[in-house]
């Protein structure tokens, strides 16, 4: 089976339905149809029983990048394309949609509701979902209205989300008041938090890494490790899971891009038991298992606060777009493509980039400007 979802459009509306998962070729418990374990079958049956709303169109590409490989001086390296789904400019937010929308159709819900920053990739991949869906999308968001819609907050008019803005309040009582308002006006939401990082939604991220084992059995010389950014903790997660219960061959590292984070190794395995209890991976996970890099005195990956542009940030950005033509963004992808490029560097047997989208930010007010400083001289 190639595991492609059956993401073709006929013009029909689509429904939430079932859609096959890749089997994991070759791995350490794994190993094939043949040799699998029964709680790896167990699991990939669980996954392909849960109902997913169709949002992707088969795997995403995995990419070689020799022209990095050169810069770094080591490799092999690879990128898995994750920023090219098809849904509303494409970003990892989409795998974790297809099951969250899903939930929200069989709750009966009309109205998605979900909240994060002003610039929230999450909120504008949701508000793409709802309109695909046929549902509405609220979308509360922390910070005070700006002047002008750059980046993502143009994008969620063009979906038509409905924008709610925090301006000072506690978010959690903007929360509460919008789902309040929607039930009094006889709408049915279904909440979503931050970054769709529940057991529900980050299943997208546990079926990623068969599709992905699938990718690298067919490489000569496959990669022994696996970097992502770490945002609100559901894709690393996702992927830890996965790789641990399909026993993968490669390391998961997470790199928060956040130098100020709540999302703690304790919150991520707490998600990786909410998960395994779910689809039965038979997981005890630990925090100190959770590979996930921090900002501390040794490096500065984070750069100097959440979506703050910083220099660092930006030559990234530059290093992947002149040397693979990969434009990465300045909030999330590109502090955690830093640390690939050290992790790298330092451990043999390559590494394999995901990257998880959010280029609108290339465009928003903030990041826009610092890089017109610099490039655009008159
Ligand atoms: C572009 C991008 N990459 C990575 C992440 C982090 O993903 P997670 O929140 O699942 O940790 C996000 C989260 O919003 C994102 O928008």
């Amino acid at each position: 089976m190639s595991g492609g979802h059956a993401g073709m459009d006929n013009g029909h509306a689509q429904t939430a339905q079932k859609l096959p998962i890749c089997t994991p070729l070759p791995g350490n418990r794994s190993g094939g149809h043949a040799g699998m374990d029964s709680h790896v079958r167990a699991a990939l049956r669980r996954l392909a029983d849960t109902p997913r709303f169709p949002l992707l169109c088969g795997p995403t590409p995995l990419q070689r990048m020799e022209r990095l490989e050169q810069a770094l001086g080591c490799g092999p390296l690879y990128v898995k394309r994750d920023d090219l789904t098809p849904l509303g400019m494409g970003g990892n937010k989409t795998r974790k949609l297809e099951f969250l929308v899903a939930d929200a159709l069989a709750n009966g819900a009309d109205t998605l509701v979900t909240v994060g920053g002003v610039q929230t990739n999450h909120g504008r991949l949701t508000a793409a979902a709802a309109a695909k869906a046929g549902l509405a999308c609220t979308l509360v968001l922390e910070g005070t209205r700006p002047a002008l819609p750059s980046g993502n907050l143009l994008l969620d008019c063009l979906l038509n989300a409905a924008l709610v803005f925090t301006d000072g309040a506690p978010v959690q009582a903007v929360i509460d008041r919008t789902l309040r308002d929607l039930a009094a006006a006889g709408k049915t939401p279904y909440f979503i938090p931050e970054g769709g990082s529940n057991a529900v939604g980050s299943a997208g991220y546990l079926a990623l890494i068969p599709e992905l084992m699938q990718q690298l059995a067919a490489l000569p010389e496959p990669p022994q490790h696996l970097v992502c950014a770490m945002g609100s903790l559901g894709t690393f997660t996702g992927l830890w899971g996965g790789a641990r219960a399909f026993g993968a061959p490669f390391s998961v590292t997470g790199i928060a891009v956040n130098p100020n984070t709540s999302y703690t190794p304790e919150r991520a395995a707490a998600l990786a038991r909410d998960l395994s209890d779910a689809y039965h991976l038979a997981l005890s996970p630990d925090p100190a298992e959770m590979e996930i890099v921090y900002a501390d005195g040794t490096h500065d990956y984070a750069g100097t606060g959440y979506n703050v542009p910083d220099e660092k940030t930006r030559a990234a950005v530059l290093l992947l777009a002149r040397t693979e033509g990969i434009f990465l963004d300045p909030c999330y992808t590109a502090k955690a493509f830093r640390g690939f490029c050290a992790l790298a560097q330092k451990r043999p047997g390559g590494a394999v980039f995901l990257h998880t989208g959010g280029t609108p930010a290339l465009w928003t007010e903030e990041h826009f400007s610092a890089f017109a400083a610099q490039l655009w001289q008159a």
